[in-house]
């Protein structure tokens, strides 16, 4: 096994540098910038069961140190990802891809699914139950420990592939929600999602957002990631993805002491697309000046 090598769910990655959902699309404008196959793997962006425009704009707010998405989970709908995104995607990555879905009832969430199960080019299903931007749905069922592990027993039913689920930081418990997960049958748990925000346009006394509020991301939410993805290890035995504000290899490394088997990085593409090239990149350097062997051996070594 090569010094990045790590495992999620029983795939192997060649590094645990994943870029989340949301900030990655479907990989293809990516792919005209640098080889994506250097990546773990990547989380492609929300899927529902229906096509969606999303919010009203404007969707963005610039925070220091992040930013504010109120983006409303815009998608064309899984028939059009699996007739359309996935045969592109084929054309420039070669991996297992994590398909990201989100779901407005815990029917949608196994509709989805189940057609995503039969795709070949996907090899886990990130099941999004956090998304604070849209209503009944998304965060709801990622508030409450009975309904996540619903979502869960609803989609282990119907897919044979491995199922992690991502779950929201606008909890007061989250190591409650992510037993419920684990009980119910989940392979493994993502997180954090975008932390609850708002900012006020001076001028005009309003709301910068149309949707008044929205997700924070982005370096400042960092710590409040870390200190989760901690959490979340220490009360579960299946593995656990960490993100939240990741923009290096020394980020990286510091989820996987925390017990992340791998890392997502959002927020930080939309700054610098490269960024999990660079990550990648530097990794080796990095575990050098920290005497990491390899760092598989580093997981949960807080
Ligand atoms: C969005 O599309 O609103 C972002 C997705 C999420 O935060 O889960």
């Amino acid at each position: 096994m090569g010094r990045l090598n790590v495992n999620l769910c029983g795939i192997p990655l060649d590094n645990p540098v994943i870029p989340a959902s949301g900030t990655f699309g479907y990989g293809y404008e990516f792919a005209e910038l640098y080889d994506i196959n250097i990546l773990g793997t990547f989380s492609f962006k929300g899927t529902t069961r229906e096509p969606r425009f999303g919010n009203p704009t404007p969707r963005i707010a610039e925070c220091p140190s992040g930013m504010l998405n109120s983006v409303g989970l815009q998608n064309p709908g899984v028939e059009k990802v699996i007739s359309e995104e996935l045969p592109r995607l084929k054309q420039v990555f070669r991996k297992p891809v994590m398909a990201n879905v989100s779901g407005f009832s815990v029917e949608d969430y196994a509709y989805t699914c189940a057609l995503l199960d039969r795709e070949p080019q996907v090899g886990w299903l990130e099941v999004n139950i956090s998304c604070p931007n849209v209503h009944g749905g998304g965060m709801s069922f990622g508030t409450d420990p009975a309904s996540a592990a619903e979502v869960v027993r609803a989609v282990k039913r119907v897919t044979a592939k491995p199922v992690l689920i991502k779950l929201s930081p606008n909890v007061t418990d989250i190591a409650a929600i992510a037993r419920a997960c684990e009980e119910a049958g989940a392979d493994g748990i993502s997180l954090i999602n975008t932390l609850l925000g708002m900012r006020i346009d001076l001028r005009s006394r309003r709301p910068v957002l149309a949707n008044t509020v929205g997700g924070l991301s982005g370096p400042a939410v960092f710590p409040v990631a870390l200190r989760m993805v901690w959490q979340v290890s220490q009360a579960v035995h299946i593995p656990v993805v960490g993100m939240g504000g990741v923009r290096t290899a020394e980020d990286v490394i510091e989820m996987m002491l925390a017990g992340a088997s791998a890392v997502e990085v959002g927020a930080e593409n939309l700054v610098n697309p490269l960024a999990c090239r660079d990550i990648i990149r530097s990794l080796p350097e990095v575990m050098d000046r920290y005497g990491i062997a390899s760092l598989d051996e580093i997981i949960g070594g807080v």
